[in-house]
């Protein structure tokens, strides 16, 4: 049985994640791939911290280690930030490396140069965890495209925010004590600045708008506002009234050709398809000219629902790989 080597950069909730699954799952791999999937090296930040990883994998604070581990065919990128993963990534690419990445703000602002770059050098670029965790809208969206034209999508896709604003209905819980659930959680981001502020769910449309229309809009003209103002007492009032606040994000293509997005808290009514959906989930729904109206539902961060996503990339490439095998 042939094997593949992955490395994993960032040993965080995600990352660890992945490597849960491709152990837990590697007889379910090995049928489904035709692949032995092996961990050979991890990156941390500090390796001096105790971690249950398997001895025969090496454990390094340094790429450079992780490029020159043999036969490395795939990196699993689970760090937070633009640098140092988009170099990490780029040197990767231009080894030969396929990649799959769960950095949402990276891949926003170099996902098209990544994915360009990727193609030039013949490797494939998995991005299914970037949005809504493991709800499965990168791949949704890319098989409308392919005999759709989508015209908007909107939704929930920032899970701490969902999980904060459901949590403040209940008595007696304030804004801080849910964030803190949130991050005990493995929802929130260590740094959760960018869940409560809306630039979490910012960077996931415009990685959405890419996709969709092939273009972002001026990142400045779009409006991002976060819950993190929203108090208990404005909650009670809307749940009164019989309101739910959700945290949208929301972006369309217009008739001219131009995408207007934008991010922030809104009320809904009873009758309005994100009413309804609660806790950490994610829902995005997507419209387009000839199904009409989609929506996707499901928990959207998280160790297990992000790295499931992150090994249903690894799946994708792999049958992507045999395909081109067929046809060249
Ligand atoms: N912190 C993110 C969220 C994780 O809460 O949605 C998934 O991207």
């Amino acid at each position: 049985m042939p094997s593949m080597k992955a490395a994993i950069i960032g040993f965080g909730t995600v990352g660890e994640g992945v490597y849960k699954i491709v152990n837990e799952k590697k007889e379910q791999l090995k049928k489904q791939t035709g692949y032995t999937i092996e961990i050979a090296a991890v990156l941390v930040k500090d390796v001096t911290k105790k971690r249950d990883l398997s001895p025969d994998i090496v454990v390094t604070d340094a790429f450079e280690d992780i490029l020159n581990t043999p036969d490395i065919d795939i990196i699993f990128e689970a760090i937070v930030g633009e640098e140092p993963a988009y170099t990490y990534l780029s040197q990767a690419i231009e080894k030969g490396i396929h990649i799959i990445t769960a950095n949402k703000k990276m891949f926003a602002k170099h996902g098209p140069a990544l994915l360009k770059h990727a193609e030039f050098r013949n490797v494939h670029v998995g991005y299914e965890a970037t949005v809504a965790g493991g709800v499965p809208i990168i791949r949704t969206v890319e098989n409308l495209l392919a005999g759709d034209r989508i015209k908007r999508i909107q939704g929930i896709v920032n899970g701490t925010s969902n999980f904060i604003l459901t949590d403040m209905r209940k008595e007696g819980v304030s804004f801080k004590t849910a964030l803190q659930d949130a991050k005990a959680r493995g929802f929130a981001e260590a740094d959760p600045t960018d869940d409560v502020s809306g630039g979490d769910a910012f960077y996931k449309l415009m990685i959405l708008s890419s996709l969709a229309f092939g273009n972002q809009p001026e990142w400045k003209k779009v409006s991002v506002v976060g819950i993190d103002h929203i108090q208990a007492d404005d909650i009670v009032e809307a749940t009164n009234a019989d309101f739910r606040y959700r945290h949208v994000a929301d972006i369309r293509k217009n008739e001219d050709g131009s995408i207007t997005g934008k991010v922030g808290p809104v009320l809904l009514e009873p009758d309005h398809p994100l009413y309804n959906i609660d806790g950490v989930d994610n829902a995005v729904i997507i419209e387009t000219e000839y199904l009409g109206a989609l929506t996707l539902i499901g928990p959207g961060a998280g160790m297990y629902p992000t790295g499931s996503a992150m090994v249903a990339d690894l799946l994708h490439i792999i049958r992507q790989q045999a395909t081109e095998l067929i046809l060249n």
